[in-house]
């Protein structure tokens, strides 16, 4: 199905269009303006070099890792949506044309800033089945399975219609059926794209693994060709049911009852009573300063706000634009400052619903003065040495992808969604046409022992029934000192999403960058255990590696790419800015 029918379909039930009915070219971004005189030298091997600015635009900007997901996008804003009600019909048309990690059988976090100033955060993370069990991914010696990764036992009860709905309650303006409409009419079949095919190739034997998942994924027994025509018939039709009965269509009746015999056929061990009983929460955004200007984040059950606020707090003792951006020194103190900071998010953070956690002290500016002391700045310290600084508060008697939207009002939406590994659990629930994720491995399955992320987390994320497993989803909004809409950020990748989203905010307010310089940068990250820094292949020069192994780091290149941010820059003359990262081949738009 073409972009075409959505608009015409969109225009049925909303009104003639605004916009124009041809797809952006599948690539990156829009048309670079010409090159400014660069500041900023990245590493000569390194394959994404900014081109240019990016367009912009007053009337609204879209940043996802799909072309027709920001398709959607785009026209929902042109036909007069806002940024909630442009994300859900985003989030609903990636969970059919991007299924490695949009979702429906999934969770996430929006973080929302309205055009007035105000922010919310919404917490639609999936939570542990009532069924869970401390230890149920353990075998008879105590050793960790991979029932937390793979099939029926790995998914935890999901959130994101939910979450889509409780957005569209409270903040939408165009009707729901409206919003659901683009995802039903792609479902019902669309010509492959390079994305999806790409994607679906790469994991091929992987969705072989489940009959659901193979019948839906790999028609014929192999993985559609760029330009195929793909249908998904189970996931339109539950995709209507959504439509007609909001949340209920997926909470009771009939996909319900489809997920609950998915379960049973499986295994596995969410039930009815799951389902009816998730709800979820809009939480006090997570809010720090640096530099002067203010940071929205998500809070716990994300680990991503604090933990970025307790780096951003000990980085702001350091003046890092004249460190050099890319330099060994900064980079040091960079690491350093991480390294803490993980330390901390691994042992206290968890669901602020089931344990008492020390979040205040955590973000404090004065607490990261101490944390941040014994910072040597010629010498990095061992992880060994740095225990959490803070200890768990005892109560009185623990493949994901992003989308930033910004309206032509100024309301901005930043939403950060997973089934966790690419492709979730590997689950399709028959009939119903879409995946289930394996977030069950974001708990600490065994404390103490490193999940599929390298994370060693502690008691506080052990596994409860009905607790929500620690993220590290980080949808960010920054303001400008003045309080003004400045920076929409987020990314996918497990433990470095939090490094990931600080890097590009210290990369436009430290290191002044534009927001497709920010996003193209070559990545590092620390995160305490395993005690190293990653960094992006060909991304450091020789001489800096040189150096920071001189002052004690262990430095390993990782085999691929970091992330895949999604971001939206306001300038100083109020136009809008968009870019999406290459690394994935997302695409970004700006309007009129
Ligand atoms: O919530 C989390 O932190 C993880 N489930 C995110 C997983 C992820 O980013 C995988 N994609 N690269």
């Amino acid at each position: 199905m073409s972009s075409f029918i959505v608009i015409v379909v969109l225009a049925a039930v909303a009104g003639p269009l605004a916009g124009s009915a041809i797809l952006p070219p599948a690539h990156t971004n829009q048309p670079a303006a010409a090159l400014p005189r660069e500041t900023i030298r990245f590493a000569d091997g390194w394959s994404f070099q900014p081109t240019g600015a990016p367009a912009t635009g007053r009337g609204g900007a879209v940043s996802t890792t799909d072309p027709l997901a920001t398709e959607i996008g785009r026209q929902v804003l042109a036909i007069g949506g806002t940024a909630v009600d442009a994300a859900i019909a985003v989030a609903f048309g990636l969970a059919v044309v991007n299924p490695e990690a949009g979702n429906l059988g999934g969770g996430g976090f929006m973080v929302l800033r309205q055009a007035d100033g105000t922010t919310h955060a919404l917490d639609f993370r999936e939570k542990a089945p009532l069924a869970a069990k401390r230890d149920m991914y353990l075998d008879a010696e105590g050793n960790l399975t991979e029932d937390s990764l793979v099939g029926h036992r790995a998914a935890g009860v999901p959130g994101t219609v939910m979450g889509l709905g409780a957005a569209h309650a409270r903040f939408g303006t165009l009707p729901w059926k409206t919003l659901v409409q683009p995802a039903i009419m792609l479902a019902d079949g669309f010509k492959m794209h390079p994305r999806l095919a790409n994607s679906l190739l790469h994991h091929q034997s992987a969705l072989t693994r489940f009959d659901g998942t193979r019948e839906t994924f790999l028609p014929g027994g192999t993985a559609p060709r760029e330009g195929d025509f793909f249908a998904q018939p189970a996931l339109a039709a539950t995709l209507r049911r959504i439509q007609d009965q909001g949340v209920e269509g997926f909470y009771r009746g009939a996909t319900a009852a489809l997920i609950v015999a998915e379960m049973e056929r499986g295994g596995g061990i969410i039930t009815a009573e799951d389902l009816t009983g998730y709800e979820a929460i809009w939480r006090e955004p997570l809010t720090f300063t640096y530099r002067g200007h203010t940071i929205t984040s998500m809070p716990p059950s994300s680990s991503g706000g604090a933990t970025m606020a307790l780096m951003a707090n000990i980085l702001e003792g350091y003046d890092l634009a004249e460190m050099g951006w890319g330099s060994a020194e900064a980079i040091h103190h960079y690491a350093e400052a991480a390294r803490r900071a993980y330390a901390d998010r691994n042992q206290v953070l968890a669901d602020p619903d089931f344990v008492a956690i020390p979040l205040a002290t955590m973000i404090a500016k004065d607490y990261a003065r101490s944390r941040g002391k014994n910072i040597d700045p010629r010498r990095a310290t061992p992880s060994a040495q740095v225990g959490p600084g803070l200890a768990v508060v005892r109560p009185e008697p623990t493949e994901t992808t992003h989308f930033s939207i910004v309206d032509r009002w100024g309301n901005a939406v930043a939403i950060t969604t997973t089934l966790n590994s690419a492709y979730g659990s590997l689950v399709t629930v028959a009939g119903a046409g879409f995946l289930l994720n394996n977030e069950m491995d974001d708990f600490a399955a065994k404390p103490g022992h490193p999940n599929q992320f390298g994370l060693v987390e502690g008691e506080q994320n052990a596994i409860t029934p009905g607790k929500r497993m620690l993220s590290s989803m980080s949808p960010t909004i920054v303001d400008n000192p003045a309080g003004e809409l400045f920076f929409v950020s987020g990314t996918p990748g497990g433990s470095t999403i939090i490094t990931t989203v600080l890097q590009t905010v210290l990369h436009v307010i430290d290191f002044g960058m534009r927001v497709d310089q920010a996003v193209l940068a070559p990545r590092v990250h620390h995160q305490h255990l395993p005690d190293q820094i990653f960094w992006e292949p060909r991304g450091l020069e020789s001489d800096v590696i040189t150096r920071l192994e001189a002052m004690g780091h262990h430095l390993v290149e990782r085999p691929e790419f970091s992330g895949d941010v999604q971001a939206i820059m306001r300038r100083s003359d109020g136009t809008l800015t968009a870019f999406s990262d290459p690394r994935k081949g997302g695409t970004a738009v700006v309007l009129p």
